[in-house]
């Protein structure tokens, strides 16, 4: 892939910059920060290092999807903190599929932290940093127009294929999948997985522990968030690395 300059910013997100490509236009760069935020952005940090760690896991992830049938937006892992991805338009519609309950679910609706759903729980948020991001339901979605119906059918199956297969991978490295939120995009009448896999953006708990190994130590300030990101890392690294 010849396509890979970075040219002007496109916008600034709270954990990743978008840059446009020259010359091609369905192209853009996402560069992935150390910037940290939570509770809607009232609390803010730094981790030291996320920006390539989050780049790097959400390599191996997206590559994990690719592999098993459900299409993302990833191209190519350009450098440390950079990622070609195709541009797409985003759907304004937060996806977060549910193991376990943990977070906002269990004040929310009263359940008890560690309830397990199965069948897994889908739920969907409105991307909007000014109203908070609110719980909507597919009646929502479908009035405001945000997908159309066979859009949010497609967007279902998707989230529920990419929780059957990353559930079975942090498995076997130990550690529960407990929920994570993904991004849908349109490119050329289809629907693919965008934003990034991270940390950042799932609840993943070791097994042999119970720990937190994601932003909950930065939420919660319980300590090593870094080393916490990193052994998820190592961890998946290792076990690509021993598959092949
Ligand atoms: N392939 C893509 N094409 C266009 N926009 C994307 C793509 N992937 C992710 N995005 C958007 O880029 C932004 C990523 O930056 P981020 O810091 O996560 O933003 P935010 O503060 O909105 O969470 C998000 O708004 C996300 O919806
Ligand atoms: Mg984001």
């Amino acid at each position: 892939m010849k396509v890979n300059e970075k040219g002007s910013q496109i916008r600034e997100g709270k954990a990743k910059i978008l840059f446009e490509t020259l010359p091609h236009s369905s192209f853009i760069i996402q560069s992935f920060k150390d910037d940290a935020t939570a509770f809607n952005a009232k609390k803010k940090g730094q981790i030291r290092n996320k920006g390539v760690i989050n780049n790097a896991m959400s390599t191996l992830i997206f590559k994990h999807l690719e592999q098993n049938g459900v299409p993302t937006h990833f191209v190519e892992k350009l450098s440390d903190r950079d990622m070609l991805v195709h541009r797409v338009q985003i759907v304004p519609v937060e996806v977060v599929v549910r193991n376990r309950a943990t977070g906002s679910i269990t004040t929310r609706l009263g359940i008890q932290r560690g309830t397990v759903f199965e069948p897994p729980l889908v739920e969907y948020f409105y991307k909007s940093d000014a109203l908070g991001d609110p719980l909507i339901g597919e009646g929502h979605i479908l009035y405001f127009q945000w997908a159309s119906e066979s859009e949010l059918r497609e967007i279902f199956r998707l989230s529920l294929a990419t929780n059957r297969l990353l559930k079975e991978l942090f498995n076997r490295i130990e550690i529960d999948l407990i929920d994570f939120k993904l991004e849908f995009g349109r490119t050329e009448g289809r629907l693919i997985v965008a934003d990034e896999f991270s940390p950042d953006v799932s609840r993943l708990w070791s097994k042999k522990t119970g720990e937190s190994l994601d932003k909950d130590r930065f939420r919660q300030d319980l300590g090593r968030v870094e080393e916490s990101y990193e052994e998820v890392f190592q961890r998946l690294e290792r076990f690509f690395s021993e598959r092949v």
